[in-house]
């Protein structure tokens, strides 16, 4: 039985979707059929070039070859064995991961908001275990976004947003201060503090990077009152920044860092890993997950991060991040140009992200708007200057119309 057939009209299809599902995003408004490299086609084979990436996601292009033949391999070995076992995949991947960032240990999770929300637990227990049942407390930033769980949600510093309504009570032990304030981050630390979480670049914050003095400003807090630096990497890592992980362009070591998105290849995975410091905070029973780790996504990570390394796509994204955003400080109604590698943010100077988001689509262009004013472009790291340059004349377009 093949699923993905186009074998219904649009109405049909649109009709299962209002009987049957909690519609929590507004979709586009065609049907995803295929994917390839840097385009997504549709139903009537209409290509858009895909600067969203399935929300950051499809750094190798979609259905990467080396991918789609790991996925294929490890599917007819074994699919889902637990972690009661050992398994292959996962051994390997562990180890990669381990040795390509300089960190110690791991632990898989299956999103980026587990990852995180494994990330808080970790710093708890080891807070309760070393110094006592009153230093759980985290300090993460205003305008952060760490996940939809309600752990994460609780860690996100956008109180009163739209994303938190009504899902209080949240769980109590976070503390908020100012990003790139490393005044506000001291002024926030209390006796109680036992880690500080920030992500690098504020990706639905609306593409903010940290700056260098602010986050070797937090490792210092953190080394000096033996608080924990957790850095949310989910958006960030392996590649999008123009580094292999983010962190290594600012000339620290985290004690925690979480990832997710990139790292699959399109599987639904994510890890945090940790220092040595970190290594005996966790033991049997501390946590645990049913698919975590699960051989098919690890043996789809295992080769989309090899992919990332030996195509050196973290230079691509270096040398075409700073090319793209050159490009587009040509656009019209710019406010500002902004982000890091290929985490690129368009601030306009009015409120037109999201009709230039749907206007784009109709134009062939897939982007995201993260705030009213600003855009957000995640294209795959091995996009071309080409693509690129069409994804410029489209946006061209399209914002000389809004205006
Ligand atoms: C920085 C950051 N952290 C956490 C998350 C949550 O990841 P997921 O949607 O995989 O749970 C996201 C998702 O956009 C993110 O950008």
């Amino acid at each position: 039985m093949k699923l993905n057939d186009f074998n219904m009209t649009k109405e049909e299809l649109e009709n299962l979707y209002n009987t049957y599902f909690y519609e929590t995003f507004k979709r586009f408004d065609f049907v995803a059929e295929n994917g390839e490299a840097s385009y997504v086609i549709d139903e009537n084979g209409n290509k858009y070039l895909d600067f969203m990436a399935g929300i950051a996601v499809n750094s190798t292009g979609h259905c990467n070859k080396n991918v789609v033949d790991a996925i294929k391999a490890q599917c007819e070995t074994m699919i889902h064995a637990s972690n009661y076992f050992y398994t292959i995949p996962q051994a390997k991947l562990a180890e990669l991961i381990c040795k390509s960032i300089g960190m110690e240990k791991i632990y898989f999770q299956n999103s980026g908001a587990e990852a995180n929300e494994v990330m808080i637990k970790l710093a708890r227990k080891y807070g309760k275990e070393n110094y006592g049942p009153d230093r759980y407390n985290i300090v993460t930033a205003y305008n952060s976004f760490h996940g939809r769980t309600l752990a994460t949600l609780a860690a996100t510093g956008q109180p009163d947003s739209a994303i938190q309504k009504n899902y209080d009570p949240f769980i109590p032990g976070f503390t908020y201060a100012e990003f790139n304030n490393i005044e506000a981050f001291h002024a926030a630390c209390t006796e109680n503090t036992i880690a500080i979480l920030v992500e690098l670049v504020q990706g639905e914050g609306g593409v903010i990077p940290a700056t260098k003095e602010f986050i070797q400003g937090l490792r210092k807090l953190c080394d000096e009152r033996d608080m924990l630096l957790l850095i949310d990497e989910v958006q960030t890592g392996w590649g999008r920044t123009g580094e292999l992980m983010a962190f290594m362009d600012y000339g620290i070591k985290p004690d925690c860092v979480s990832m997710a998105k990139a790292m699959g290849g399109g599987m639904p995975i994510g890890a945090m890993c940790t220092s040595s410091k970190l290594a005996l905070t966790f033991g049997p029973g501390a946590h645990g997950s049913t698919y975590a780790g699960n051989p098919v996504c690890c043996a789809a990570s295992y080769a989309q991060i090899n992919e990332i390394l030996n195509n050196n796509l973290p230079e691509n994204a270096k040398v075409m991040g700073k090319v793209f955003m050159d490009m587009l400080r040509k656009l019209p109604c710019i406010g500002e140009v902004r982000g890091k590698g290929l985490m690129v943010g368009v601030e306009f100077e009015k409120d037109i992200a999201t009709p230039v988001k749907y206007e784009c689509a109709k134009e062939g262009l897939l982007i995201t708007a993260v705030r009213p004013n600003v855009i957000r472009l995640v294209p795959p790291l091995n996009v071309t200057e080409e693509e690129c340059k069409e994804a410029y004349e489209i946006l061209d377009k399209v914002v000389k119309r809004l205006m």
